[in-house]
């Protein structure tokens, strides 16, 4: 496995790697790998000839309060991680690289950006959207591995690709989830022993959403209602918002009709945690 600093030797790489055939899968991260990364990368590992795992923690995307200095950092045991899953390339740019000093173009994905989380983190998906396209030019993948933990993130990046007919095809693969049903994030280490008995609250109340639609409730507000009583009843949870919408366009659904994304945040403590999932009634 190697671990490629410079954005032309990435470039080149791929380049070489398309002229003998070979597919690339890309599994963008900010490192601080965990299990749900290792299943991305177990799945672009069976799908394609080469695979390429991203680590960059993307200034852009934080706010100016949010975790970015602090958030994990971990390159030796990410390595490690990553030549256990079979990864050939590990991508690690620099800040200064990606984003020069008369650094000037964004990429804007309009109206599902504003949004459940974009709402409470303006400019965060602006981040996301303009770090994936660089790295997707960069990398030129076949397949690019996105988690389903991230449901806002994915549907935003695939209207991008499909937008900006970007030659890339975009998977997002399940949420990977810890024993009680907390879903995997690099901010479950943040977590004190009392907070992480908590965090659990989120995937409860998400699958009490999902067992009152399967018994007949259609009414989102009342849904949304008794999930917000039984997170209150956790006492470092402190709830950002509780959304269900469209999966297509994420816009509120008040009658739940067809298949609907159920997303929230929570702040357990200090630390922001999401989840989601989709239900049919
Ligand atoms: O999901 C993440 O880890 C990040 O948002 C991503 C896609 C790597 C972009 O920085």
């Amino acid at each position: 496995m190697k671990i490629i600093y410079s954005i032309k030797e990435m470039s080149d790489f791929s380049k070489k790697m398309h002229l003998q055939d070979q597919t690339i899968g890309f599994v963008p991260t900010m490192g601080a790998l965990h299990v749900g990364h290792l299943s991305l990368i177990r799945k672009a590992r069976g799908e394609n000839d080469k695979v390429v795992v991203g680590i960059f923690v993307n200034p852009m995307q934080f706010g100016p309060k949010e975790d970015y200095k602090r958030y994990p950092r971990n390159l030796k045991l990410d390595a490690q991680l990553c030549r256990q899953e079979g990864t050939d390339v590990i991508f690690y740019p620099d800040v200064r690289q990606m984003y020069p000093a008369n650094y000037k173009t964004y990429v804007v994905v309009q109206d599902l950006s504003d949004c459940l989380c974009g709402k409470f983190r303006p400019g965060h998906f602006k981040g996301v959207a303009t770090v994936v396209t660089k790295l997707i030019n960069i990398i030129s993948p076949d397949v690019a591995y996105f988690g389903q933990k991230d449901a806002q993130q994915a549907i935003i990046i695939k209207k991008m690709v499909e937008d900006l007919n970007l030659a890339v095809k975009i998977k997002a693969m399940p949420t990977i989830r810890e024993k009680d049903g907390l879903a995997m994030s690099s901010r479950n280490t943040y977590l004190h022993k009392d907070q992480r008995r908590d965090a659990v609250v989120l995937y409860q109340a998400l699958t009490q959403a999902k067992d009152l639609i399967r018994q007949g409730n259609r009414d989102s507000l009342d849904i949304i209602r008794k999930m917000r009583r039984l997170i209150n009843k956790r006492r470092s949870a402190n709830i950002q918002y509780i959304s269900i919408v469209c999966p297509q366009d994420l816009k509120p659904v008040d009658k739940i009709r067809n298949k609907v994304l159920i997303a929230l945040a929570v702040f357990i403590g200090k630390t922001r945690l999401i989840d989601n999932i989709v239900v049919s009634p």
